[in-house]
């Protein structure tokens, strides 16, 4: 596998880089994040996107800000760096990742640290560790979800759960990465993801430079290809999992009740980062995104002005509809393997 970084801290400049996936698959260009009000916008921008990249960009936002912020009374500097850190954490509301990725920096650092020196060591160190982790937990879930593929098969998977949206290998397309590392003959069909289009752009552009297969539809054909075609699983990653339901990008709700009409597996690959046990499906907020990114395609309107749009970026898919969920403890069965999960939101 050609392996990359989809997000990074720069030793020498103490900045963030980035792989710019808006670009994508057209260039593949590197955006340096020097301030905190740039990493936000790259978030906002989905420059940078996905559960677990946006959890090390939440974790390395705290650190960039402990270094920024210039101010010497360490009270009044502690005070500063959380106000900033709640903004990284707060731009954008569905994948708990991010959040998860600022808090943990955040406590790490307020409950070690005695002095500003001290602070912005222990910051730094512990986001690496979040970056370290998620290396980690990808190949660790990988491994286990590639147990459950077949030694040929094809995947169906939406959005892009890949190395792009981690910090490399990925979730979803880590269980694919790990079976075919693992010898086994996998091909990946790819919706294309509207409105971003992460399926079509994103996706396809790791799969093909891995040379695994894999061909874009459009999200609309999913229901015939499961009902025509051969389709073994469908593997989807999450922004969060709560007490009740899977969030990840929209459209997967529909792929589950296609799936669970057909009868082909519905897996969840996510690491323990983005168990949300302390909210029901009810209680979250899915973030709703521009109009434009809906109502028009390359800058051309395609929605006559003063007809309204919905753009919700996200929606729950509840567990009866989830086979099983691939973690980095390993495979649970919602239904009835409670208790198991209820372990891993102890280990979080
Ligand atoms: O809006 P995005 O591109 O950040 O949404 C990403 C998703 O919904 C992914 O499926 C999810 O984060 C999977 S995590 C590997």
């Amino acid at each position: 596998m050609k392996s990359f970084v989809t997000i990074s801290w720069d030793e020498k400049s103490d900045s963030v880089l980035l792989i710019d996936q808006t670009r994508l698959p057209l260039s593949c260009q590197i955006i340096q994040c020097r301030t905190v009000d740039r990493l936000i916008t790259a978030i906002r921008r989905l420059e940078v996107r996905g559960a677990p990249a946006l959890g090390i960009a939440g974790a390395y936002g705290v650190a960039l800000a402990s270094i920024s912020i210039r101010e010497s009374n360490f009270p009044r500097y502690v005070h500063m760096v959380r106000a900033s850190a709640l903004n990284i954490g707060n731009a954008r509301p569905t994948a708990i990742n991010l959040s998860w990725g600022v808090h943990r920096v955040l406590a790490m650092a307020e409950k070690h640290a005695d002095s500003i020196e001290e602070y912005r060591q222990i910051a730094l160190h512990e986001a690496q560790k979040v970056a370290e982790e998620d290396m980690a937990a990808c190949h660790a879930l990988g491994d286990y979800g590639a147990a459950l593929l077949p030694d040929t098969g094809t995947v169906l998977t939406h959005c892009n759960a890949g190395a792009l949206a981690c910090r490399e290998w990925g979730t979803a397309l880590g269980v694919v990465r790990s079976a075919v590392a693992a010898g086994k003959n996998i091909s990946v069909i790819a919706c294309e993801t509207r409105p971003l289009l992460q399926g079509a752009r994103l996706t396809s552009w790791e799969l093909k430079r891995d040379e695994i297969p894999v061909t874009v539809i459009p999200d609309s054909a999913a229901a015939y290809l499961m009902r025509k075609e051969k389709i073994d699983c469908i593997i989807v990653g999450a922004d969060r999992i709560t007490r009740d339901a899977v969030f990840n990008k929209v459209g997967t709700y529909m792929h589950a009740l296609c799936a669970k009409s057909h009868e082909i597996p519905f897996y969840v690959a996510a690491p323990s980062s983005t168990f949300d046990s302390m909210h029901y499906e009810s209680e979250i907020e899915i973030e709703e995104r521009e109009r434009d990114e809906v109502a028009r395609i390359s800058g051309h309107v395609i929605v006559p002005d003063g007809v309204p749009v919905r753009n919700p970026a996200f929606d729950a898919t509840p567990f009866s509809l989830v086979t099983a969920l691939i973690t980095d403890h390993g495979i649970i069965k919602p239904a009835s393997d409670w208790i198991q999960i209820a372990e891993i939101h102890r280990i979080i």
